[in-house]
């Protein structure tokens, strides 16, 4: 592939030319209260595109004050909730006016090619503020005929109300930066919530932008935080702070635990969304043209590096060969480049590190026996760039059928019939998403239902939408996002009682 690749925006040179990018609290850019800061890298090439101002707990302190400042008195809680809605809106609008800057930022900080960002990230972001921006007027409670056994002729009233939960935590990851901000940021204001963000160490640029785009909407301050840093000191003060009332989180399963532990100091909620080891299981009656896509799709886009990759592909004996070539001409013609080449189908790891895991991942499956069909190495030796790779004769309790790698990894494993495969899709801890291919529609209706897993995707994969929930079964988390759901998760029901008699 050329190296050739779009020139840079305006905006972005701009952004990144603005000197250190600094936290965003009570609606001031400020330095890190301990003065430190952080590089963030292009991992397209390793070299560094901007310096951060490193946040810990003493600025998660802070933002946590203005969040709570912000929710209890001001502009904010004066807001009615139609004009909550209007702000959303406009905020879709300043997104949307800024889509090719936000979409160049985002190939720049996390390395995915800008075809997925502009028709993905960018669109979906939009749409999250538009969707959310329904809600507000729409969020009720309801009247309840109450019986009330043991006051016998008594009349009362009773009705419930849904209200805002206070300042929420919102701990970011660096696949999909921007939109996983965006998916948490529209439902929690939409509820009347305040929020304190802290982006992922390896990608906080997108979302310091948005901060900007997001005071130019007219968002009052206070009200959305942000707050860049590492896990163990930033996100950790977060998790456990004792005046946030609900944290969500999604990364790493062993991360979502203590996240988990961290909030049972005032027992804030808790929203989880975490790894996954999701089945794509392909039966002989399927559209192989179709599922070949869906296959290619599932595992490789956005490196792998989606918590929902399709990294068990089973597929029914007859056309496993078949299955397997087809999926191997795929990878070999997809050569990893620059996310920021618009022709680019493939691009770096998010980072060195990330790029070492998942190439001990491709070396464990290597030792436990299992066959490397194509792919397995890094490509050059600037970029943090591994091919795109297949694997075969792997079995259910090796390493790399087990695990999640979060990268271009793939293991396909042939399968006999249907309550085989089922068992053995099922046979994971985690639950978070599974894709089925068949024609034949009882088929895959039995599957739907049984197969363990909050999203299930029939002769389709990797498609999600800001109305349509999102979460997972088992250790893949818990909680909803998205949806009329992720307004569940972001209110509290309180039970009012009058008495007639
Ligand atoms: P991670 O789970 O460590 O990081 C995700 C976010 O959590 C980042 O913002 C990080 O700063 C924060 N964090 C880390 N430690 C924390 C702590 N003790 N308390 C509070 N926040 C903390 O993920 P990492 O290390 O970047 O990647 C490791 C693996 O995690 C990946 O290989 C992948 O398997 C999984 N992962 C899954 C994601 C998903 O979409 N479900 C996203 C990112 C990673
Ligand atoms: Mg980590």
């Amino acid at each position: 592939m050329t190296t050739a690749t779009l020139d840079v925006h305006p905006g972005v040179q701009a952004f990144l030319d603005g000197g250190t990018k600094r936290l965003l609290i009570g609606g001031q850019w400020v330095d890190a209260a301990s003065g430190k800061t952080f590089e963030t890298k292009n991992p397209a090439t390793g070299e560094t595109l901007a310096t951060v101002a490193e946040g810990d707990k003493a600025d998660i302190d802070a933002a946590v004050a203005a969040a709570r400042k912000a929710f209890e008195k001001g502009p904010w809680k004066k807001m009615t909730p139609s004009e909550r809605g209007q702000l959303l809106y406009k905020i879709a609008d300043v997104i949307e006016a800024h889509k090719d800057e936000l979409a160049q930022l985002e190939v720049l900080d996390n390395g995915k090619t800008i075809r997925e960002a502009s028709s993905g990230d960018l669109p979906l972001s939009v749409d999250l503020f538009r969707y959310y921006s329904g809600w507000p007027t729409k969020i009720h409670g309801e009247t309840t005929p109450v019986s009330v056994p043991y006051y016998p002729g008594g009349k009362f009233m009773h009705y419930t109300v849904k209200e805002a939960l206070g300042v929420v935590g919102a701990i970011i990851p660096w696949n999909f930066p921007l939109l996983m901000a965006c998916e948490r940021i529209a439902p929690i204001l939409a509820c009347g919530n305040t929020i304190v963000l802290k982006p992922a160490e390896q990608t906080p640029l997108s979302l310091l932008r948005l901060g900007e785009l997001l005071l130019e909407a007219g968002v009052p301050e206070g009200v959305v935080n942000i707050v860049p840093g590492f896990g163990p000191t930033a996100g950790a003060a977060l998790a456990e702070h004792m005046d946030v009332d609900k944290v969500t989180f999604t990364g790493s399963t062993e991360v979502g635990r203590s996240v988990m532990r961290a909030a049972a100091g005032n027992l804030k909620g808790v929203s989880l969304e975490l790894g996954g080891k999701s089945p794509n299981i392909v039966f002989d009656d399927a559209d192989m043209a179709q599922a070949a896509k869906g296959m290619f799709m599932g595992i490789f886009y956005n490196q792998g590096q989606t918590c929902s990759s399709g990294s068990r592909v089973f597929v029914q004996k007859k056309f496993f060969d078949q299955a397997v070539e087809s999926l191997a001409t795929f990878a070999k013609k997809t050569v990893p480049g620059p996310g920021l080449h618009p022709k680019a189908k493939m691009g770096p790891l998010v980072s060195e590190e990330q790029m070492n895991r998942v190439l001990g991942y491709i070396e464990t499956g290597k030792k436990e026996g299992a066959t490397l069909v194509c792919g397995g190495n890094r490509v050059g030796d600037g970029g943090y760039f591994v091919e795109p790779t297949v694997f075969t004769d792997v079995k259910d309790d090796m390493t790399i059928a087990k695990e999640e790698i979060f990268g271009p990894v793939v293991a396909m494993m042939p399968f006999e019939d249907e309550e085989e495969v089922l068992a053995r899709a099922n046979n994971s801890v985690y639950g978070l998403v599974a894709g089925v291919w068949t024609q034949d529609i009882k088929k895959a209706l039995r599957m739907a239902q049984g197969l363990k897993a909050g999203v299930v995707w029939l002769n389709c994969y990797q498609f999600v939408d800001a109305a349509a929930p999102w979460g997972g079964y088992k250790q893949s988390g818990n909680g909803r996002e998205k949806g009329p759901q992720a307004i569940d998760e972001y209110t509290q029901t309180k039970s009012v009682w009058v008495d007639l008699n």
